[in-house]
């Protein structure tokens, strides 16, 4: 079976955050993601029924604190993708892996396992690590930014190179592979398509140079701005390293059948029931600061976001208004976005009847027919 990812579908959908305690929305309002095996399993297979082409895990060892301990409570993702590519049919599973965290040889072979569960529907993202209680766990610490990429580097070609090749020698900087070996190789040939949402220089340089997806953050309100964000990773992918890539971002959907209700509903989970500590120390884990880059009131819209849906952008809305939003994206050059709702299980419903028609009636995608 081809991998979802490469279907001609002009928007391709993911969920984020299926693995997590609260999902991607830091907050106590009533619905929200409880983190078990039967919550986790109905995201994977209400995204699977629909079509939906990728679920996407977090990947997170502690969580950040505040009343809700945001994402305190988490499935590692590569043993969650093999167990969910078991049982899932049409979407791809990816893993969600902290390079810091795992070992090459113990990544690769974890990778295929879920590859071989999944029929060949599986998908690595590759993240280097930022949040230093996740790795004092592990005894790393959180390398210096653009360190983190170099052995980043030298951990995908080792991965590579035990999904592709025989038996290899591999000595480089972080790592010393004497005799590398790996049976069985990978269902996909040459190997599992590769995500990275490295956001800057560095990190989207990176992506451009080994990820089929990068991922992207995109700022509010300028179209012209993300449109060129998005034209410039496909434009280095494809004059430095003469390759083509997919581009997502993450969105958060509050989708009601009037705008009031939209943007009540949004105003009540996010202020009234938010959890703005949690996000205070995530923030500032992640070294967010008011600077010359970011203004006080450009980090607290950062913050903001980051209560609402992990950093995503706000689409809020009726169906209709959900969809325009949605067009108005895949007009910056977008392939993909991934989403994410309070109430995953209601509102996954809810979309595929009210909002995936639209879509298909925009010509965003083709109606979905489920493997017998
Ligand atoms: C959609 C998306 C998902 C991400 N998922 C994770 C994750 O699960 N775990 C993690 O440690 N970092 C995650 N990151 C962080 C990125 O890997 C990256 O470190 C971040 O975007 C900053 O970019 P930089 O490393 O180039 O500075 C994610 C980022 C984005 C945009």
């Amino acid at each position: 079976m081809a991998n979802a990812l490469f279907n001609d579908n002009k928007m391709k959908l993911g969920v984020f955050g299926p693995n997590v305690s609260h999902g991607c929305a830091a907050t106590t309002a009533e619905g929200h993601f409880e983190l078990n095996w039967a919550n986790s399993r109905d995201i994977v297979e209400q995204a699977d029924r629909m079509g939906l082409e990728a679920l996407v895990p977090v990947a997170r060892w502690k969580g950040f604190g505040g009343v809700t301990d945001f994402n305190g409570a988490t499935y590692e993702s590569l043993s969650w993708a093999a167990a969910m590519g078991a049982i899932s049919k049409s979407s791809t599973i990816f893993s969600t892996t902290h390079v810091p965290t795992m070992h090459p040889v113990a990544a690769a072979k974890q990778c295929v396992t879920a590859d071989h569960a999944s029929n060949g529907r599986f998908a690595l993202n590759v993240v280097c690590g930022w949040s230093t209680p996740d790795l004092e766990m592990f005894g790393a610490s959180v390398t210096e930014h653009d360190r983190r990429y170099e052995m980043a580097a030298e951990w995908l070609e080792i991965v590579r190179r035990l999904w592709t090749e025989g038996e290899f020698n591999f000595e480089g900087k972080f790592y010393k592979v004497p005799k590398g070996f790996g049976e069985p190789k990978p269902i996909q040939k040459p190997y599992p398509p590769i995500m990275n949402a490295g956001a800057s220089p560095v990190g989207a340089r990176f992506a451009a140079k080994y990820a089929d997806i990068a991922f992207t953050v995109f700022f509010e309100g300028a179209f012209d701005a993300n449109k060129a964000q998005v034209d410039n990773l496909r434009r280095v992918a494809r004059e430095d390293f003469n390759r083509a890539l997919q581009v997502w971002t993450g969105v958060w959907v509050v989708c009601r059948p009037t705008e009031k209700e939209a943007q009540d509903y949004a105003n009540y989970y996010i202020y009234e029931k938010g959890d703005w500590e949690a996000v205070e120390n995530l923030t500032r884990e992640l070294g967010l600061k008011a600077s010359e880059y970011l203004t006080p009131a450009q980090l607290q819209r950062v913050k903001y976001r980051f209560v609402a849906g992990w950093g995503g952008l706000p689409v809020i809305g009726t169906p209709e208004q959900v969809v325009d939003q949605l067009l108005e994206l895949s007009r910056t050059g977008l392939d993909g976005v991934v989403l994410s709702w309070v109430n995953y299980h209601q509102e996954m419903r809810e979309w595929a009847r009210d909002v995936l028609p639209l879509m298909e009636q925009a010509s965003l995608r083709k109606p979905f027919r489920p493997a017998a």
